[in-house]
């Protein structure tokens, strides 16, 4: 394999574990990024974010001085083969994605860049970025692709090294096959394609997995009101190997820093380019409404007398095997439930008792669960974290005022708890 020198600007969850994995493959890499803070964890050993694998492989990489870090974007690009943009598309006023980070850091790049570099987009970025990336830059003597990332935080470095496929968009055939080889040694499907239709192929791919939840958390709700039982609907219908049982679980909505984005981008996409894509308009509808199914959930607990109705919440990220909590459906629905008068006990394995971010002011934080029980009429389950199967019902029982439990995510098991003398409510069952 040629070794190659490669620059990832923006050293967040996709640029870190793309620096780290290239590195990995045995490549030159440099990782730059404005936030001097984060470089420095990255040069001190340290990983600015919780991802299984990525201490060790950033270690490996510094190690064998393959992976470099910097706050130059200049000193990065200028002997790079290539250079991947991993910047962040936060969602805009109008719900389009915000491409600033991309166009500025282009035009700051552009100058720089070695003839024969491709420029690599990773980011989801809207439909037709590789363009104005391309014009951005002034360069005609380098190569724009968009080649999405697919890489589910928890388990970004797997995903990164047996990828499902690998999808590159781009109008030079020379330059889709350059990336082509940078993945050559994972053996991957390569899907190569047009650039618009690789930056479609990343807003499709979330909006129908969401789309999944969002069905499955409805059917969940029509369960509920018919008495039957979603888990065994999931086994009957997710056996047809046209529909497959996974994304099927349902739980407090989804969250996350892609699908509430990307779901509403390309609604909005769809609105620009003259259709109403009222489905997908749906799906971030159910997703709503499921917080709030959440929250009556365990309102339905609230004894008629006023008085303190304390809350014991477990997990707030928004999903297990990470530490992100952006548009974390936990935080949404303990906010809803603290606006109703409500106290809020919690514990989050990746959240310090002294943590005193924003989405965080009114909870009272603690360092276990049974510490966030004590004396809690509702135990609320939203991170389907595995410690949390492994609780004692009845040591936990024993330190609440009442027995009950709202289990967003069915992962406790319902017959041990209610055995334990717990209300026991799941979702769909
Ligand atoms: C998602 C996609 O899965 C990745 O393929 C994509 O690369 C990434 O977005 C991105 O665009 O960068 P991620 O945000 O890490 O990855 O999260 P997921 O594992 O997809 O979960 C999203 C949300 O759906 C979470 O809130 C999760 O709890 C929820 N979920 C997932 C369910 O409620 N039920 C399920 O069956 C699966």
């Amino acid at each position: 394999m040629l070794v190659k020198k490669i620059a990832v600007i923006g050293a967040g969850y996709v640029g870190i574990t793309t620096a780290a994995c290239f590195a990995n493959m045995g490549h030159s890499v440099t990782l730059t990024d404005i936030d001097q803070t984060k470089l420095d964890q990255l040069t001190k050993g340290m990983c600015p974010i919780v991802e299984e694998g990525l201490l060790d492989l950033l270690f490996v990489g510094v190690e064998s001085n393959r992976l470099f870090f910097t706050s130059s974007n200049k000193e990065a690009v200028s002997d790079a083969d290539f250079i991947f943009l991993c910047l962040p598309t936060p969602q805009g006023k109008d719900g389009t994605a915000d491409t600033s980070f991309i166009r500025s850091v282009s035009k700051e790049i552009g100058p720089f860049l070695r003839a024969d570099a491709t420029v690599v987009t990773k980011s989801t970025v809207p439909v037709g970025s590789a363009a104005v990336i391309e014009e951005t830059l002034g360069r005609s003597d380098v190569s724009v692709v968009s080649n999405p990332e697919f890489l589910r935080e928890g388990s970004a470095i797997y995903d990164f090294l047996h990828p499902d496929r690998i999808v590159i968009g781009s109008k030079s055939v020379h330059a889709s096959k350059r990336v082509c080889d940078l993945y050559e040694p994972l053996a991957a499907r390569t899907i190569i394609t047009d650039p618009s239709s690789a930056e479609t192929i990343k807003y499709a791919a979330n909006a129908y997995l969401a789309t999944k939840i969002s069905f499955i958390n409805a059917v969940a709700a029509v369960c509920e009101g018919v008495g039957a039982d979603v888990l065994d609907v999931i086994e009957g219908m997710g056996s047809d190997s046209r529909i497959g049982k996974e994304f099927l679980n349902p739980g407090p909505g989804w969250g996350g820093s892609c699908f509430p984005k990307d779901t509403k981008a390309l609604v909005k996409i769809a609105e620009i380019a003259g259709y109403d894509f009222a489905l997908l308009r749906g799906v971030v509808e159910v997703n709503q409404q499921q917080h709030q199914r959440i929250v009556e959930k365990v309102l339905s607990f609230r004894p008629q007398l006023t008085g303190v109705f304390r809350v014991c919440a477990l997990g707030l990220t928004f999903k297990a095997g990470t530490d992100d909590r952006r548009d974390s459906p936990a935080i949404s629905i303990i906010q809803s439930l603290m606006v109703k008068g409500i106290e809020v006990h919690a514990y989050d394995p990746t959240v310090s008792i002294l943590d005193n971010a924003d989405d965080l002011s009114g909870i009272v934080l603690h360092g276990s669960s049974l510490d966030a029980a004590k004396n809690s009429d509702v135990v609320l389950l939203l991170t389907e974290w595995p410690e949390f199967t492994a609780l004692d019902p009845a040591l936990i029982g024993s330190k609440m005022r009442t027995r009950s439990v709202v289990d967003a995510r069915n992962i406790l098991d319902a017959t041990q708890w209610r055995s334990a003398g717990f209300v026991h409510i799941g979702v769909g069952r």
